[in-house]
């Protein structure tokens, strides 16, 4: 079980600022000191270069790089070769749709995704579809955003050669059928891609039980730093992808000829110097994470916003998107005014959600809606923080919340 008045001593932005109620998780989180204390250690104590020298500093700089490497393997479930670091999920998800387009997919094959996911999970897929001709479907999903399993069984044949969607959506909070999704798209010879950004940083991942080809995710939505992300593939596809970048440190060799030789996965995918301190960062981010329990986070996330969503259902002035979702964002609008207006009238009160369309621009076509108000919560939010947004959160209304900005 956690202890969140014992956790909520371990952010300096909890306690610097008891008056802020944070319920902004899904675009970025708080750091605990453990991670702060790690970066500074490498900044005070050996900054130097990674996998380029051969003195004392450098040396515990690489162990401490790739030790990273190591505790993200034991968070979700995987070899440290099949670990590489990138700049955040958009880069991953980036590589991702590089890579498949250059040595799996070609013109007329077809990429099962659906309308709830975030820009970085289509723009990719759509460059592909624009320059390759692959064809991208949507899978059908219910008005909570959760995959409609008939629909995307009838949706599987031949040509399908990559299904990829979020775990967890990123405005409907909707958990994704994940497992039984990816034993249907290997029946038909497909490759599962999963954007973790949502999940990971909640919920207990293995990537063995789920037996998905990639994942991607975000450190700074799951207390790290930003500037990092983790992508992770089955080693052998990892093995046979091309990378996105080139440049330092991935090669092998290469000559004025232009033969290149490239350095094995997970190093080919890290061109150029890495965000080294993030990636330290991240990994002390995993082992706090880690140590307070992925099983008690995701719990207490789940009693916590059921909490939530009962008191939002009792409120008159307010749409209530996802009531019946357990994971992710409570997403919803006051009725009749802008959710623009309505976030800035909760920030007025010290509580900080996220307002627009949350970078799902096609999500709209499933809610009727491309304007909502997010409240993502974290293991560090509280029932009391709860309590004291339904106060504010009621009396929004449009007289009072028009032109309320900061
Ligand atoms: N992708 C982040 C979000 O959903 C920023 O808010």
């Amino acid at each position: 079980m956690i202890d969140v008045g014992k956790i909520r001593q371990d952010f300096p932005m909890i306690v610097n600022h008891p008056e802020l109620i944070y319920f902004d998780n899904g675009a970025t989180t708080y750091k605990p000191k453990a991670v702060i204390d790690a970066i500074c250690n490498f900044y005070c104590n050996f900054t130097s270069n990674v996998e380029r020298g051969d003195y004392e500093t450098a040396i515990k700089a690489d162990r401490a790089y790739d030790n990273t490497r190591m505790i993200i393997a034991r968070l979700i479930n995987c070899e440290p070769r099949e670990v590489a670091f990138t700049a955040n999920i958009t880069a991953t998800l980036n590589q991702l749709a590089y890579g498949l387009g250059k040595g799996w997919l070609k013109k007329g094959d077809i990429v099962l995704t659906t309308l709830n996911e975030h820009a970085s999970n289509l723009l990719p897929w759509y460059r592909l579809e624009k320059e390759l001709g692959i064809e991208i479907q949507y899978i059908p999903v219910d008005n909570h955003g959760v995959v409609i399993m008939d629909e995307y069984k009838k949706l599987l044949n031949a040509q399908v050669k990559v299904v990829t969607l979020a775990h967890v959506t990123n405005v409907m909070g909707a958990l994704q059928p994940i497992q039984q999704m990816t034993a249907l798209a290997h029946e038909a010879g497909a490759l599962m891609v999963v954007d973790g950004a949502q999940s990971v940083p909640h919920h207990p991942i293995d990537v063995k039980v789920l037996d998905i080809d990639f994942l991607g995710f975000s450190s700074h939505k799951m207390c790290g730093p930003d500037g990092v992300g983790v992508l992770y593939g089955k080693y052998e596809l990892l093995d046979r992808m091309e990378p996105l970048l080139l440049g330092g440190g991935m090669n092998a060799r290469f000559t004025s000829d232009a033969d290149v030789i490239l350095k094995n996965a997970p190093i080919k995918f890290e061109a150029g110097t890495p965000n080294i301190e993030g990636v330290i960062g991240l990994g002390a981010a995993a082992e706090y994470l880690m140590s307070i329990g992925m099983e008690n986070i995701s719990a207490y996330e789940k009693e916590l916003r059921a909490y939530f969503a009962e008191k939002l259902k009792e409120l008159d002035n307010i749409e209530f998107y996802n009531p019946n979702n357990t994971s992710g964002p409570i997403t919803f609008n006051a009725k009749g005014v802008f959710a623009q207006d309505a976030a800035g009238y909760l920030g007025a009160s010290h509580i900080a959600v996220r307002s627009g369309n949350h970078c799902a621009k096609v999500l709209h076509e499933v809610i009727g809606t491309d304007q909502t108000i997010r409240a993502s919560i974290y293991f560090y939010n509280t029932k009391e923080e709860v309590d004291r947004f339904i106060e504010v959160a009621k009396n929004i209304s449009l007289e009072n919340a028009v032109g309320i900005f900061f």
